[in-house]
């Protein structure tokens, strides 16, 4: 690795020294960060993405970066913002005021895709966004703040209508375009990234998004660099600069005065009158579709080879090299520097808010817990019809089982239908995690904090049916305990299905493996094959490890002991005959619960010992899941 590349990437890492950065985005008319690059360059697999670029961008200004689709737009934003993996090599120095600093701490990201809770309104999300963003505790405040937005963004007219997801229909897609980047902006970051932003709006549209950035700029002294993929005259006037990219390399770089139009005439490819700039110059290097590789290779090269000796390159060098050296003159700190720092709240708000957002969705998402409330009310109601109040027979003894076996299979199984919403939250998570947010832990926490009512809410939603209409154990406390296993069972699903859909974020892929786990719980839970006759490995690595054995074990104690069964008259020679050993004598013509279980070999099962199994199954699960967040990161 070079000096040069080791160099950049230790910008990445926040530099031990920086230790005086002050949290205070809301003093947004402070001092500005200045954007360079110097002889930029990346590779991946000797393949040259991007190389010798240059430039700067000051607080306040905006720099488009267009070019042809292919051209490096978007390797050129992930590069400056720091968000290249450990892929490719990078070379050069990516600079904040002359000198290398952590680019994440002080900027932001938009992506292009619209990652947004479908049943919020436009109003919840952008309040939801300024709480967890900007350290406001005045709810007036706060308040005029989202307005503020909503005006900025024109979304006024939209506020109190929902995003819109699979089920609900809602804003229309540049809406949503135009709220994702507002959600994305609320921090204030001093420094903003915005990949195509305006891709799939009208030229109207477009216009007033990039305008709406561009005021930003402007009014927080934040410093902006946006790719864009053919803008309108007046939308290409809002912009400072632009770099025109072919291939990787520069082809101008520079004001967007009108000198690039003579900069291009110079070089022998005039921009006609009243044609477009960005129009007219992307005609020029778009090579793709000219059917001639030696041609286009003629092209860009000579376009690549009239900037490397242009006056406008040497300017460019120039202007970074003096902001090198205004950072080894000044004795600038990094203490000066506001709007960048850590989390806007500390560990308790962000959980706090988080929870309040996660209940607010679950409430609101049909899809997260009331599909499946409604399909389990439903199973309730067929179970108990079909399992019908049944009596002390010896003959009931194998239906309990299987009721007991089934409600926990199939109420578990069913936590698959969890997993679009779960896929849902999880892109809001990663696309505010990527701005720093909040951290990892707080959303666990509210994610688990959220699940407990709900599924709580599903196990007794389908209890309060099916256990009376099946006639279960009627004992005092049984209906309750019956409830807590499941509700413990649920829950431990619940936490596998989210861990599954965060390893797996495709859908028919998580909903598979959730399915096929599911299933071998099932096989090895010990109900199907009792425990003494599981192979070794299965019994050791699965049947011990599985939620359901332990909730199973449980529930079956809880049903059966206190119990006691009629044995069915001997149809010859008259007497008794028992289907299970009575521990009553032989004559008794009955025999109980605990000689049901003892007889299947379950007599070692403990009320702890199943709840202190199960809560460590959740507790796995939930780490896990904290773990894959850590480690798993989207890709860039
Ligand atoms: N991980 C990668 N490996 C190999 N080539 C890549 C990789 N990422 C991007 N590229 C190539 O780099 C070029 C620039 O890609 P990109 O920056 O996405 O272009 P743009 O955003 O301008 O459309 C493309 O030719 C693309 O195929
Ligand atoms: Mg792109």
């Amino acid at each position: 690795m070079s000096k040069e590349t080791s160099d950049f990437l230790m910008a990445e890492r926040p530099p031990s020294t920086e230790t005086a950065v002050t949290v205070d985005s809301t003093s947004s008319a402070s001092s500005g960060l200045t954007l360079s690059w110097k002889d930029l360059g990346y590779t991946i697999k000797d393949k040259t993405l991007l190389s010798g670029l240059n430039g700067c961008v000051e607080p306040g200004q905006v720099l488009a970066v267009m070019g042809p689709s292919g051209a490096g737009k978007s390797t050129f934003l992930d590069v400056v913002a720091g968000r290249k993996g450990k892929v490719g090599s990078l070379y050069g120095q990516v600079l904040l005021n002359g000198t290398q600093r952590a680019m994440k701490k002080y900027s932001s990201y938009v992506t292009q895709d619209d990652s947004l809770i479908g049943c919020f309104t436009v109003r919840e999300t952008i309040r939801y966004a300024v709480e967890l963003g900007q350290p406001i505790s005045n709810k007036k405040v706060r308040e005029d703040k989202v307005q503020e937005l909503l005006a900025q963004f024109g979304l006024v007219k939209c506020a109190d209508s929902p995003v819109g997801d699979a089920i609900i229909r809602g804003i229309s897609g540049g809406e949503k375009r135009r709220l994702s980047i507002a959600v994305q902006l609320v921090k204030e970051p001093k420094i903003i990234f915005l990949d195509e932003p305006t891709s799939g709006l009208d030229s109207a549209a477009s216009f007033k998004v990039m305008e709406a950035i561009r005021d930003m700029a402007r009014r927080r002294k934040c410093t902006i660099v946006c790719s864009i993929h053919q803008p309108s005259p007046s939308t290409y006037a809002l912009f400072d600069k632009v770099l025109f990219l072919a291939r990787g390399n520069t082809v101008y770089y520079g004001p967007t005065n009108g000198i690039e139009a003579e900069y291009f005439k110079s070089v022998g490819h005039e921009i006609p009158v009243h044609s477009n700039v960005p129009d007219a110059v992307l005609d020029h290097i778009n090579v793709d579709f000219l059917g001639d590789e030696e041609l286009a290779n003629t092209r860009i090269d000579h376009f690549v080879k009239s900037w490397t000796q242009s006056a406008g390159r040497v300017e460019s060098i120039s202007s970074v090299d003096a902001e090198l050296k205004k950072a080894h003159t000044s004795n600038e700190d990094a203490g000066i520097i506001v709007g960048g720092g850590d989390y806007t709240h500390g560990f308790l708000k962000q959980v706090e808010i988080l929870t309040r957002r996660n209940f607010q969705n679950a409430l609101k998402n049909i899809l997260l817990f009331w599909v499946r409330l409604a399909m389990y009310l439903a199973m309730a109601i067929l179970m108990g019809t079909t399992w019908l109040r049944m009596s002390d027979n010896q003959n009931t003894v194998q239906d309990r089982f299987s009721a007991i076996f089934f409600t926990i299979a199939f109420l578990a199984f069913m936590s698959v239908a969890g997993i679009p919403a779960v896929l849902e939250e999880r892109a809001v998570f990663y696309r505010e995690r990527m701005n720093r947010t909040y951290s990892v832990g707080a959303y666990v926490i509210a994610n688990t904090l959220v699940s407990m009512p709900f599924v709580l809410i599903i196990a007794v939603g389908f209890s309060i049916p099916a256990y009376w209409l099946m006639g279960m154990n009627s004992g005092a406390s049984n209906f309750f305990v019956f409830i807590a296993y499941l509700w413990l069972a649920l829950y431990v699903a619940e936490s596998m299905v989210i861990l599954l859909a965060a390893i797996f974020p495709i859908f028919v892929a998580a909903l598979t493996l959730a399915s096929f786990f599911n299933g071998l719980e099932m096989v090895t839970q010990g109900y199907f094959v009792r425990r003494q006759n599981i192979p070794a490995f299965w019994k050791y690595v699965f049947h011990y490890w599985n939620y359901q054995k332990w909730s199973w074990e449980a529930l079956i104690a809880n049903e059966f002991v206190g119990l006691t069964f009629q044995c069915n008259p001997n149809p010859v020679g008259g007497g008794c005959f028992c289907s299970i050993p009575s521990s009553l004598g032989p004559d008794a013509c009955k025999f109980t619960g605990e000689d049901v279980i003892a007889e299947y070999g379950y007599g070692d099962y403990s009320y702890w010992k199943s709840a202190v199994c199960l809560i460590a199954l959740i507790v796995f699960f939930r780490l896990a899941f904290y773990v894959t967040l850590r480690v798993k990161k989207p890709k860039v």
